[in-house]
């Protein structure tokens, strides 16, 4: 059996607001199923609505102090990287140990994580990130970061349709008709994408832009406007088929281009993203107040700085009677869905990893070589070694 003997270890996520967990008792059950002993912190699941006596009953036991847990696990699965526990009063860089397994989102190469990717490796700690998971078919199934873009374009679009002082179809009225609202999505990635689907459900016109043509394709096939800002594919694509950084002097032609979808919107979901770089300024404070009032902008890229150069990480503010939403963790927002889906994503992860009971990590596997962070008291990791310096 894939997990025979292995001790799993699932604590409570303690980060302010955070409202996921990494396993769900589904998950739990099959783990218990292939030999698994699956410890689960006392009520991790109550922010996703999943209970305890759930878990219990898909053979897994409930602990009352995390730290049991990350004594006794052999792999301890999380949602976000480590963090104080104020609870205990110790940090979960300390509470891992020498040789155990740690999986989550672990964003080794963001600044603010450096120094706990230094703990984890001194501590001896085999660091396993779902951010690097390769976009291969085979690894779908794991790819996290996806799961979670595609609450983030959902549930973005459903808040700023909810801030709308206006209806967003078109509805016919006895004193005659409303118009529905113009949306805007710049960046038709994933999360663009479900941004498109979910705002033409709800009958708004919706006008897409990216700079790489198959995500134009894409997003016009879900019945979105398409418009050309002029970028050049061989200017707009770079390694791997993925956007590369724009010139300023590109980047300027395509802030001119959007000046005038800008004005017209009456909602703008950004979304338009460089892989493992700061996200792009698209929209400047003179295109925000050429805005009309009540609109609404929501920067679903605010992890990688924003789209908009208003956007204020982790808050809401209104700028020339624009409202600019920087909510970060839009997906811990949806903590049921977005666990249901990260729990399936991370134990497809840890089942592609366990045989007979053992992790065994083969390097030469872009699954293990893109999501391996810390190992052999080294970080391995190539986007956190980067931006190190080592
Ligand atoms: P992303 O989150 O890196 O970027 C979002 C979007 O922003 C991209 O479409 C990009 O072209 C666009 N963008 C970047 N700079 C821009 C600019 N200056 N103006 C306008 N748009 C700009 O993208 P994500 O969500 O990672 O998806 C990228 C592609 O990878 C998609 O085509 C998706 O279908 C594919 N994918 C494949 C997977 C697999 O094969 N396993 C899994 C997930 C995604």
């Amino acid at each position: 059996m894939k997990f025979q003997g292995m001790t799993i270890g699932v604590p409570k996520e303690i980060m302010q607001g955070e409202r996921r967990v990494s396993s769900t008792p589904d998950t739990v059950k099959k783990m218990v199923g292939e030999g698994a002993v699956v410890l689960v912190e006392k009520g991790a699941g109550e922010g996703a609505f999943f209970a305890d006596a759930a878990y219990r009953e898909a053979g897994a036991t409930i602990v009352d102090d995390v730290q049991d847990i990350f004594a006794k696990a052999d792999v301890i699965l999380k949602v976000k990287e480590p963090q104080f526990n104020t609870k205990v009063n110790r940090h979960e860089a300390e509470m891992v140990r020498d040789g155990q397994y740690l999986i989550t989102f672990l964003h080794p190469a963001a600044p603010a994580n450096h120094e706990a990717m230094k703990q984890l490796a001194a501590t001896g700690v085999i660091g396993i990130t779902l951010d690097g998971i390769p976009r291969i078919s085979r690894a779908q199934s794991m790819d996290a970061l996806t799961s979670m873009s595609t609450v983030a374009g959902y549930k973005g679009v459903l808040m700023a349709a909810n801030r709308l002082a206006k209806f967003m179809p078109m509805v016919g009225t006895a004193v005659g008709m409303i118009k529905p609202a113009n949306v805007l999505v710049i960046g038709t990635g994933v999360a663009g994408l479900q941004a498109v689907a979910t705002a033409k459900r709800l009958g708004a016109v919706v006008t897409a832009v990216d700079i790489r043509p198959d995500a134009r394709e894409q997003s016009k096939s879900l019945g979105a406007k398409d418009i050309d800002v002029g970028v050049p594919a061989e200017v707009a694509i770079g390694e791997g088929g993925y956007a590369q950084r724009l010139s300023e002097e590109w980047l300027n032609k395509e802030r001119e281009a959007l000046k005038p979808l800008v004005k017209a919107a009456d909602i703008i979901i950004l979304s338009a993203l460089i892989p493992g770089k700061l996200a792009p300024i698209l929209i400047t404070e003179e295109m925000v107040a050429s805005m009309a009032p009540g609109s609404s902008i929501v920067d679903i890229s605010v992890d990688q700085g924003g789209n908009c150069e208003l956007t204020e990480a982790g808050a809401v503010v209104e700028k020339h009677g624009v409202t600019i939403d920087g909510t970060k963790n839009i997906p811990g927002m949806m903590p049921t869905s977005s666990t249901w889906m990260f729990a399936n994503n991370i134990y497809e992860l840890l089942s592609f990893l366990a045989r007979d009971g053992k992790i065994v990590l083969d390097r030469n596997d872009p699954i293990v070589e893109g999501t391996l962070t810390t190992i052999d008291k080294q970080i391995v990791h190539r986007g956190a070694r980067e931006a190190m310096g080592l």
